[in-house]
């Protein structure tokens, strides 16, 4: 498959967005694969065998770091094609009120630095053609679950930057996909205790996620029977309102 893109994924250490990362470099060797996290050393170790990944650290929360990543790409590679939004954190709520620190970090993370992925990549992305950015979002989004109020809040708002985004670049000719992951088995993902059904490697995730991305899909949406009993619930929830209201209120 030869494509000869250029292909920047933020948070590519772990989890989702390393298996992105492997994925593109095996499957797609002529595409230039560039990642980042806040760690370069562990970078450089899980691609030391990929000649065609490059390693940068950079903190998606410090806009500085992010635009020097943006410079050494126009200088080493002179475009970007593809830009994968995809480094977050998870933080529960243990218990209230609120830790008001962990609310810095995760919207710092996960909203601001979305919006700092962005704002760095889309100077490089308006000089080729068919570019595309791709956000990692959440299935967290359609549907409370206990303790992720936090996470949710954070992600519900990424994704509204997103779908606001997608109608602002559209006259750039600047695709934006949104990708609603399920359970993914990464660091980030609630641990055993916490019921994770139709859990999938990250391997599977990645290439659903690149699958997506190749039909030009807007919305990436996986497994799609986790997110109909998240709709399912949400109905529950309706009828409950509306057949026990008394309920509710206890
Ligand atoms: N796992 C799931 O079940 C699941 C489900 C739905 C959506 N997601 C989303 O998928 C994305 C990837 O998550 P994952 O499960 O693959 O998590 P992960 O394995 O914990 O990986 C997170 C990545 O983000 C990087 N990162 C964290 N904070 C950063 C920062 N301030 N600046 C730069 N990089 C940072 C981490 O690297 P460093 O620590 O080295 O910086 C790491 O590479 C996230 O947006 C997450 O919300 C995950």
């Amino acid at each position: 498959m030869n494509s000869n893109k250029v292909i920047w994924i933020t948070g590519a250490s772990s989890g989702i967005g390393r298996a992105l990362a492997l994925n593109y470099a095996q499957n797609y060797p002529d595409d230039r694969v560039v990642v980042s996290s806040r760690s370069r050393a562990s970078l450089e170790e899980t691609f030391k065998n990929n000649p065609n990944v490059f390693c940068y650290a950079a903190d998606v929360t410090d806009q500085t770091s992010m635009q020097q990543v943006a410079s050494t790409i126009e200088q080493n590679f002179g475009r970007l094609d593809i830009v994968f939004v995809n480094a977050g954190i998870c933080e529960y709520i243990d218990n209230y009120p609120v830790d008001m620190a962990s609310v810095d970090r995760v919207f710092d993370t996960n909203v601001k630095g979305a919006i700092h992925s962005v704002n760095v990549a889309l100077p490089l992305l308006e000089r080729v053609s068919n570019p595309r950015i791709v956000a990692v979002g959440s299935q967290v989004v359609f549907a409370p679950f206990p303790r992720a109020g936090l996470y949710a809040a954070s992600k519900i708002a990424m994704t509204a930057f997103f779908e606001a985004l997608r109608l602002d670049v559209k006259r750039q000719n600047i695709a934006v996909s949104i990708v609603y992951p399920g359970f993914v088995d990464t660091p980030a993902s609630p641990d055993k205790s916490f019921p994770r059904p139709f859990l999938l490697s990250p391997e599977d995730a990645a290439s659903r996620i690149i699958d997506g991305v190749n039909r030009g899909r807007r919305d990436i949406i996986f497994p799609k029977r986790l997110y109909w009993l998240l709709k399912l619930k949400y109905l529950t929830k309706l009828w409950e309102f509306i057949v026990l209201p008394e309920d509710i209120k206890k």
